[in-house]
């Protein structure tokens, strides 16, 4: 794969999980990397850590000025942040709704275009929104969350279309379970974690979870100038949940 070198990648909530992951795998391919988090505290001196909030406009704004500032650019913006919920409709308040949507779509859309004018000025411009094998597949009460991930799909696709003219090309991966925090604290809600857990490796075909490393492999491809002709797709790395 190309390197990275010369290059500045913004990853949202990249202080934990599969956004720590993808952070360090730019970081060692010789990008700079910036880390927009609520909580951008113990990163790794490799990663600079600039606290933004993707429910916030200005906070997005700020931060993508300050990356420029600090790290001479902005090439590449991975839309990571994103919370989970779990619940079928009768189950989830309209409150719910509204916080879950506000971080992974909105946000998403927010981050984006607070990054744009400064990707219109890379010559390799790339976006990698995480989305999730969710958006696909029925998964018992994940009504909100697999919504939101639809949501995100269809988001990839219409930022594609509209971004292509310029250059910037627009992507996303969809993970099937990947251990992280996320899933960990999931895993916290039910009587017997351990056999949860179980069930859960069981679920993919490869018989274990997805590793956040693997998530940050495909992120790296469809940022890398090597994926040149690859826009508007959403790459599954879900252990063949969806097809197999
Ligand atoms: P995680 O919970 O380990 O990390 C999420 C990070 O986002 C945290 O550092 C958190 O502080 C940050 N964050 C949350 N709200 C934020 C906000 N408003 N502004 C800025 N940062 C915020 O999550 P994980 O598992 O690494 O997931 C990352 C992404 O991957 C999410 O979009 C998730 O939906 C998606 N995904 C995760 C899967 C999994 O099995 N873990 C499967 C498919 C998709």
């Amino acid at each position: 794969m190309s390197t990275f070198d010369g290059l500045v990648a913004v990853v949202t909530g990249g202080a934990s999980g599969i956004g720590l992951a993808t952070a360090h795998a730019f970081a060692a391919a010789g990008a700079r990397v910036a880390v927009l988090d609520l909580n951008p505290e113990g990163l790794a001196p490799s990663l600079t850590g600039i606290r933004a909030d993707v429910t916030d406009h200005d906070s997005l704004e700020a931060a993508m000025a300050e990356v420029v500032e600090r790290l001479g650019g902005l090439d590449i913006l991975v839309n990571n942040a994103g919370i989970s919920a779990i619940g079928t409709v009768e189950e989830l308040p309209d409150t719910e709704w509204t916080r879950v949507l506000d971080v992974n779509v909105t946000g998403m859309a927010r981050a984006s275009a607070a990054a744009l004018p400064h990707l219109r000025r890379s010559a390799h411009p790339a976006i990698v929104n995480l989305c999730s094998i969710g958006a696909l597949n029925g998964l018992p009460r994940r009504a909100l969350y697999n919504a939101s991930k639809g949501a995100v799909l269809a988001l990839t696709y219409a930022m594609a279309t509209d971004h292509i003219a310029e250059g910037i090309r627009v992507n996303a991966v969809s993970p099937g379970t990947v251990f992280t925090p996320f899933v960990e604290n999931f895993l916290q809600k039910f009587d017997d974690p351990e056999s949860e857990r179980a069930a859960l490796d069981a679920r993919q075909a490869t018989g274990r979870m997805v590793t956040p490393e693997e998530v940050a492999g495909a992120i790296l491809y469809l940022a890398s100038p090597d994926s040149g002709s690859t826009t508007g797709t959403a790459l599954e790395v879900d252990g063949g949940v969806t097809h197999l």
